[in-house]
């Protein structure tokens, strides 16, 4: 019996651990999978760094600032791992795809190498490195389905990966490479998942994928119709009702593939929030034609206006690359039209990196780094300005805020989003004194406009 306890014992201590994610909200999720997983092993959260037992790198490749970023971030712990033999390194995640074993040779300190694919085994892969191995993990795996045990940041927001993988082959995007094929979930899975987090206090779920478009045209089925069983559209209304969930969002839409019905779901389903998130990359048919997009400037343009007639006041996010190879001048100057003609809320803006395997990369004209630089000064500056005539509609208005936490920069107040995912800050108590939750729904009178946040009074 005492033997028992003692095992239980050394099996539930295992020391720290420290998680630092790059890259995307599909990381980010990934992420607090792996957390839940360690924490089902015994380990617990590291108050720092630099103390932790086992760091864990989840990293992102999407532009070569990134994957660099992460060099410098090993470099400090190989050379902790030198002095502490029993330091635990894993470098999980895109970086890790991409490079595999090449990481090793580069950082031979590594004790656990392991693609996005092989998230939800992280124990399995542990238990090898505990056994003295160096471990690599990057082949194609079938993802398992593992919904219970995530150790999330947030109690109230939470993400729910319906798509795995991307099988588009834009000529920039190292995405295909280094997550595979798509994979759907099942619906009922994912329902589950949802009701779940709603057990749990959860108000708002954000549907994920890398083109969330694609869902269910890797399962099986075909409605009376003549339709696919499973699409996207489906699957909202399938998990709408989960009791207790507030609001709905995906993400991300590709314009190749959104639809009407997808655009007449968000504006017929209550929960469904009135924000979207479609990169459109260029404001130039034939850099998209380049980009192998599969859509023109004029579908793109469409999509948003039918949002727009369905939705007035949706918001309207995207992201944009410039300075890809060959992007003349005038073609940059289109993607800053269309920018300013249809006025977006938010732009992730960057200029084009050429990534391993790509088969951009090897073409001839690629711009000058002054070039990249100075067209990507120029379009940050338009998406500040865009965005703060799209802030300006929200004064004096009242908008429903769910309250995620406490402001980090000012503890008296509270902060939260709008429908349409502007951040909004407003004063932590109510009028009788009671202080905010995380989790409350309230209405909040907006007085300050800013390009990205807002700020208001209690209604
Ligand atoms: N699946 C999404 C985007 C995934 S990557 C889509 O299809 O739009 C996120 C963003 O990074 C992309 O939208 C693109 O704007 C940017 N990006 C991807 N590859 C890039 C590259 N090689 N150089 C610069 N930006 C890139
Ligand atoms: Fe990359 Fe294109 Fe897939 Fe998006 S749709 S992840 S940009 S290949
Ligand atoms: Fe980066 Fe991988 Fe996401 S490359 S953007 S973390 S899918």
């Amino acid at each position: 019996m005492a033997e028992t306890e003692a095992m239980t014992a050394t099996l539930s201590q295992r020391g720290s651990y420290w998680i630092t994610t790059f890259g995307c909200q599909m990381n980010k999720a990934d992420s607090e999978r792996m957390a839940g997983i360690l924490e089902v092993m015994g380990y617990h959260a590291a108050p720092a760094e630099l103390e932790a037992d086992l760091v864990l790198y989840n990293t992102c490749t999407i532009r070569d600032n990134a994957e660099q970023k992460v060099y410098s971030y090993l470099g400090r712990q190989a050379q902790r791992k030198r002095l502490n033999p029993h330091l635990t390194l894993v470098v999980a995640g895109c970086v890790a795809q991409q490079e595999g074993e090449s990481l090793l040779r580069r950082v031979p300190e590594l004790d656990l190498v392991m693609g996005p694919q092989h998230a939800n085994r992280l124990d399995v892969l542990l238990a090898q490195v505990e056994q003295g191995q160096q471990v690599v993990a990057t082949g194609e795996h079938h993802i398992l389905e593992d919904i219970t045990t995530a150790r999330r940041d947030s109690s109230v927001c939470g993400w729910v990966n319906v798509i795995y993988g991307c099988n588009e082959r834009c000529t920039y995007c190292v995405v295909p490479a280094v997550r595979g094929q798509e994979q759907s979930r099942l619906p009922e899975a994912i329902k589950l998942e949802m009701e779940g987090l709603a057990a749990r206090g959860f108000k708002e779920i954000t549907l994920l994928g890398q083109n969330i478009d694609a869902y269910g045209r890797d399962l099986p089925g075909i409605t009376p119709e003549g339709r696919r069983a499973h699409t996207l559209t489906d699957l909202l209304h399938h998990v709408h009702d989960v009791a207790g969930i507030a609001r709905i969002r995906f993400a991300t839409s590709h314009p190749r593939y959104f639809t009407e019905r997808l655009i007449d779901a968000c504006a017929d389903l209550p929960k469904l929030c009135e924000h979207f998130h479609v990169p459109f990359q260029s404001g130039d048919d034939a850099v998209l034609k380049a980009m192998a997009r599969g859509y023109t400037v004029d579908r793109y343009r469409r999509i948003v206006e039918r949002i727009r007639e369905r939705m007035p006041d949706a918001a309207i996010s995207a992201d944009v690359i410039v300075a890809f190879p060959g992007e003349s001048d005038a073609q940059y100057r289109r993607t800053l039209d269309l920018i300013e003609e249809l006025g977006f809320d938010a732009v992730n803006t960057a200029a084009y990196s050429p990534r391993p395997n790509t088969p951009a990369a090897t073409w001839p004209d690629q711009l000058p780094e002054a070039v990249k630089v100075e067209r990507l000064r120029e379009l940050n500056a338009l998406v500040e300005r865009k965005a703060k005539e799209r802030s300006a509609r929200y004064a004096g208005r009242t908008e429903q805020i769910l309250v995620e936490g406490r402001n980090p920069k000012d503890p008296a107040q509270v902060m939260g989003r709008t429908r349409t995912n502007r951040l909004t800050f407003c004063a932590g108590e109510r009028a009788d004194g009671t202080a905010l939750q995380p989790g409350d729904l309230v209405n909040v009178r907006i007085e300050q406009v800013r390009a990205f946040s807002l700020g208001g009074k209690l209604a």
